[in-house]
């Protein structure tokens, strides 16, 4: 069953210190146009509407709300302006080759009765835990373990309870299905094509840039 209104949160507003670029990272040339629009375009193909978190003063521009100290705090501002979603997509400004299918599958599942849906990749490498001091600990069963990325789809309800923390557990939350998990929601994984990459560093970006105008060459290469 659909639920609707969905609307689409772009977190967009950390400064990205490990790309090192002069201005945020979600604003850095990608492609041809800034970083975030990219993502603002493929949930804009599937969801009512779009919000934008970006940093604080940066908010000129309709649906642009602006973001707090931690990438949770971001989320929960771009939710708190979205009160009419019933269901919510949270994407990260910095995987711009998310597709308008791979939201659509997340969105499904919960339209499907889960609380939340989130991108992932089953992990290749074999994972060891080590003590402080590098003593390999344990060897985990990698068959069932899953690299999580964005974007994450959920019933709005949920999340907005799951965000409902104190703030330095809000702050400490890698993503945000953690929380909801954490608050007792059910979660599952949707297979992510590899393509899914987040820029994080300099040398993603220009994977990223080559991958993007690949796939979109003959649509627009600006
Ligand atoms: N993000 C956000 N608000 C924050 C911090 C991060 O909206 N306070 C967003 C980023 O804009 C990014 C996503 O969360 O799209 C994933 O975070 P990350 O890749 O770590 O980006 P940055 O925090 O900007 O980069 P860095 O950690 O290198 O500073
Ligand atoms: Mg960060």
């Amino acid at each position: 069953m659909a639920v609707r209104p969905l609307v689409g949160i772009v977190a967009a507003a950390g400064s990205g210190e490990r790309l090192g670029a002069s201005g945020p990272k979600a604003f850095v040339p990608c492609g041809g146009r800034p970083l975030l629009d990219w993502s603002v375009e493929a949930l804009g193909a599937v969801c009512d509407r779009v919000v934008v978190v970006v940093p604080p003063g940066l908010e000129a521009g309709p649906d642009r709300v602006g973001g707090g100290a931690s990438r949770s705090e971001s989320v929960l501002a771009g939710l708190r302006s979205a009160p009419e979603a019933e269901a919510c997509v949270i994407h990260d400004a910095a995987r711009p080759l998310v597709t308008p299918g791979l939201i659509q599958r997340c969105v499904a599942a919960v339209e499907r009765g889960w609380d939340g849906a989130v991108a992932a990749a089953p992990v290749t490498d074999t994972v060891k835990e080590a003590a402080e001091d590098g003593r390999v600990t344990r060897t985990l069963d990698r068959s069932c373990l899953w690299s999580v990325q964005t974007p994450q789809a959920f019933r709005a309800e949920v999340l907005r309870r799951a965000l409902t923390v104190p703030r330095d557990e809000l702050a400490a939350a890698t993503d945000d299905a953690s929380l909801v998990e954490g608050a007792g929601g059910s979660v599952t994984v949707i297979d992510a094509p590899p393509e899914n990459i987040k820029v994080t560093r300099p040398s993603d970006l220009v994977t990223v840039q080559s991958l993007l105008l690949r796939s979109h060459s003959g649509s627009r290469v600006d």
